[in-house]
């Protein structure tokens, strides 16, 4: 699976700036070897005649070679700019009555990630994950609050920039399901380089299914270990910065984990989510990600293993 490719498009906005790419590669290609071409020319010829390099007659011939190249120029940089605003266009001629719309929130170093609903019990609210029905163009709003982040997911789109204050918005489709990797694109601290994105193209239904399971509370624990771990979450330093719905934890500073062992990675696609890496990152998450704002946490083992077994249970 090629997952994190602008030349493997899975969405006409993806096919719209490959096709961009197809055509401007070669002509810069073209460009950069005839204009080596001809300095290389230049510089080896060898001058057989005597003449004054600044007799009338090759006055004349410089005047014309420098009026064809700018010519050339203006004409393959109007052609690009005028083919470059069309694909423009193409992206953002995707309209749809009721489109779905996912909010999409950049934080140093992570995404927030709502699903819009007139019904205030049906939002969902996650991290660092997207799930897509495959056919149905969704509407990506893009917010920031604290630095410009930028929204890039090679294989559907192109890239959009998170402003504070300025909201943006971007459509994208899937066409073919699968799992594909996105990134932060604009540079916007230590761990910019590990603000990844996943989104999940699925068949409709079992997008419903998803979507239907997200928005349920999070199970009640019904094993002791992870009933005590529970007691863990909430009654520790978990609880001041992360949420978990029907429990105390209603924090907001980092991702809400109401569902977090339904998803792929763990530290914004930092590493995949096992059971494993899970307690590895509550202990000591700045071995990691280094600079995560999420501090150590150095608990005795049998909290740990009851910390983990709660959290597995949040599916
Ligand atoms: Cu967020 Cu780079």
């Amino acid at each position: 699976m090629n997952w994190h490719s602008a030349l493997d498009p899975a969405g006409p906005q993806a096919a719209a700036i490959l096709r961009l790419w197809h055509f401007m590669l070669p002509v810069s290609v073209l460009v950069y070897v005839i204009v080596i071409g001809a300095l290389l020319l230049i510089i080896l010829r060898r001058r057989t005649t005597d003449e004054d390099p600044r007799s009338p007659a090759r006055e004349a011939v410089a005047r014309r070679s420098i009026t064809i190249g700018i010519a050339v120029t203006v004409v393959i940089a109007f052609i690009t700019l005028v083919y470059d605003l069309t694909i423009g266009r193409t992206l953002m001629a995707e309209s749809f009555p009721a489109p779905l719309t996912i909010r999409v929130t950049g934080h140093q170093w992570w995404w927030e990630v709502e699903y819009e609903d007139s019904i205030p019990h049906n939002r969902v609210r996650l991290a660092n994950e997207i799930h897509i029905p495959v056919g149905r163009p969704v509407r990506i709003e893009l917010v920031s609050h604290d630095v410009i982040h930028s929204f890039w997911m090679p294989n559907l789109g192109g890239k959009k920039d998170l402003i504070p204050g300025h909201d943006n918005e971007l459509w994208l489709r899937a066409d073919r399901a699968g799992v594909y990797r996105g990134q932060c694109a604009e540079f916007c601290g230590i761990e910019h380089a590990k603000m990844t994105l996943i989104v999940v193209a699925e068949p409709p239904d079992r997008f419903d299914t998803w979507l239907a399971r997200q928005r349920e509370p999070a199970g009640i624990p019904s094993d002791t270990l992870a009933a005590r771990g529970r007691l863990v979450f909430e009654g520790g330093s978990c609880a001041m910065c992360h949420t978990v719905t029907s429990t105390l934890a209603q924090g907001r500073v980092g991702p809400d984990l109401t569902h977090v062992a339904s998803r792929l990675a763990l530290g914004a696609g930092t590493v995949p989510n096992t059971p494993g890496n899970l307690a590895g990152w509550i202990l000591d998450p700045q071995t990691i990600k280094p600079g995560a704002l999420m501090p150590s946490h150095a608990l005795p083992p049998s909290d740990l293993r009851a910390l983990v077994a709660f959290l597995e249970a949040l599916r």
